[in-house]
C-alpha cells in the first residue's frame, strides 16, 4: 500500500503504552482483601501490549481535536481485555501468558474465576468515569453489547473442538467475536467520547473490525511460526488442544490424502500431543497455508489502513496505520 511503519509514529503508541501500563498497576492498590486484589494486581502488571486501550485515546482525538483524552475509558476496555484473557486461559487450558505463569497455574481455578469477575466489574466501573449524557449512555451500550459477542464467540471457539465439520465462513464469524469485536469496540467508543459524527463512527469500526480480523489471523499464525519467548505464549498450543484455526481449516481443503488423513486424526482425537507440534507444522508448509494466512493478513491490514482515508489528524493516523502494518509483521 506504500505505507511503512515508522519508528516516530510507533513512539506515540509507546508512550501512551507505558502511561496506561503505570494507571493499571495503580487499580488494585490499597483494596481488600488481598486473596482478591492480589492475583488482580499480578494480572495487571503484565507487559502486554496495551493496543486496546491505546484505540480508545487515539479515535477520541481523531477526528476531533479533543484536550483531554479518556483515560478511564481506556483502562476499562484494558480490564474487559484482562478479565477474558484469565478465562481465556482456564478454558484453554494454557499453563503461559506474557511468559508468565497464567493465573489459574500461578494461585488456583476459584481464585482465576473470581479474579476474571473482578476485572470485569472494574472495568464499568472506570468505564462510567467517562461515560456521561446521551453520548457516554451510546458508549456504554456499545461495551456491554461487545462483552456479549466476545462470550458468544468464546463459545463458538469450544463447541468449534468438538465439531469435525466447522466451515471457514464460521470460523472468521466466530473470530470476528471473540476477537474483533473488542478491538472495534475500542475505536468506537472512543469516537463517541470524542464526539465524532457517524460517518465517523462507522469508519472507526471498520478500522477496528479488519485489525480485529487480521490480528487474530496472526495469532493463530504465531502459534506455528512464532518465537516462544516474544510471543509469550507456548507454541503450538492450538495443536494440542484441537482448536479450529485458520491454518487447520484451510489445510483440510488443501491437503494431499495422506496429510489430510492426519489432519483428520488430529480432529477425532480433539488434538495431538506435545511432541507432534512439528510434524503439523510441517504439513501446514506443504499445504501452502502458511502463506495463505499471510496473505489474508495483508487483505485485511489494507482494508484497516483504507477505512482511515477522511481521519483528520494526520499524526494520529500515520501512527494507526503504523500500528496495523507492525502487528501483521509481527
Ligand atoms: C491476546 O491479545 C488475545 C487475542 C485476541 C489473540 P494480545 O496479543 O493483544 O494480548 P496482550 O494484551 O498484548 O498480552
Ligand atoms: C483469544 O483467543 C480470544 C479471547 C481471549 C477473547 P485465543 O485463545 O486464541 O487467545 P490466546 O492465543 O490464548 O492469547
Ligand atoms: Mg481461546
Ligand atoms: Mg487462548
Ligand atoms: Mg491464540
Amino acid at each position: 500500500m506504500g505505507f511503512t511503519v515508522t519508528e516516530k509514529s510507533l513512539s506515540i503508541f509507546a508512550k501512551e503504552a507505558k502511561i496506561i501500563g503505570e494507571k493499571l498497576s495503580k487499580i488494585c492498590e490499597n483494596r481488600r482483601p488481598k486473596s482478591l486484589y492480589e492475583p488482580c494486581q499480578y494480572i495487571l502488571q503484565n507487559p502486554g501490549k496495551r493496543l486496546r486501550p491505546f484505540l480508545v485515546l487515539a479515535f477520541s482525538q481523531l477526528y476531533n481535536n479533543n484536550k483531554s483524552k479518556p483515560y478511564n475509558a481506556a483502562l476499562a476496555v484494558e480490564l474487559l481485555h484482562n478479565f477474558s484473557l484469565v478465562h481465556d486461559d482456564i478454558m484453554d487450558n494454557s499453563d503461559t501468558r506474557r511468559g508468565r505463569m497464567t493465573l489459574h497455574v500461578k494461585y488456583d481455578l476459584s481464585v482465576a474465576i473470581l479474579a476474571g469477575d473482578n476485572l470485569l466489574a472494574l472495568a464499568y466501573e472506570y468505564l462510567l468515569k467517562d461515560c456521561k449524557g446521551d453520548r457516554g449512555i451510546e458508549a456504554a451500550k456499545k461495551f456491554t453489547q461487545c462483552l456479549i459477542e466476545i462470550c458468544e464467540g468464546q463459545s463458538l471457539d469450544k463447541d468449534f473442538e468438538k465439531l469435525s465439520n466447522v466451515t471457514i465462513d464460521e470460523y472468521f464469524i466466530m473470530i470476528s467475536k471473540k476477537t474483533a469485536a473488542l478491538l472495534k469496540m475500542c475505536c468506537e467508543i472512543g469516537s463517541i467520547i470524542g464526539n465524532a459524527d457517524k460517518k465517523a463512527i462507522s469508519s472507526a469500526a471498520k478500522y477496528g473490525y479488519y485489525l480485529g480480523v487480521a490480528f487474530q489471523l496472526m495469532d493463530d499464525l504465531l502459534d506455528v511460526t512464532g518465537d516462544e519467548v516474544e510471543v509469550g505464549k507456548p507454541l503450538g498450543s492450538d495443536l494440542i488442544e484441537g482448536k479450529k484455526t485458520f491454518l487447520l481449516l484451510k489445510s483440510l481443503e488443501l491437503a494431499n490424502n495422506s496429510d489430510k488423513g492426519k489432519l483428520l486424526k488430529l480432529i477425532k482425537n480433539n488434538g495431538i500431543s506435545k511432541e507432534e507440534v512439528q510434524e503439523y507444522k510441517n504439513i501446514y508448509e506443504r499445504c501452502g497455508t502458511i502463506s495463505i494466512a499471510q496473505n489474508e493478513i495483508k487483505k485485511y491490514t489494507d482494508l484497516a489502513i483504507k477505512s482511515l482515508k477522511n481521519a483528520a489528524n494526520e499524526k494520529i493516523k500515520k501512527t494507526l496505520i503504523s500500528i496495523a502494518l507492525h502487528m501483521a509483521k509481527r
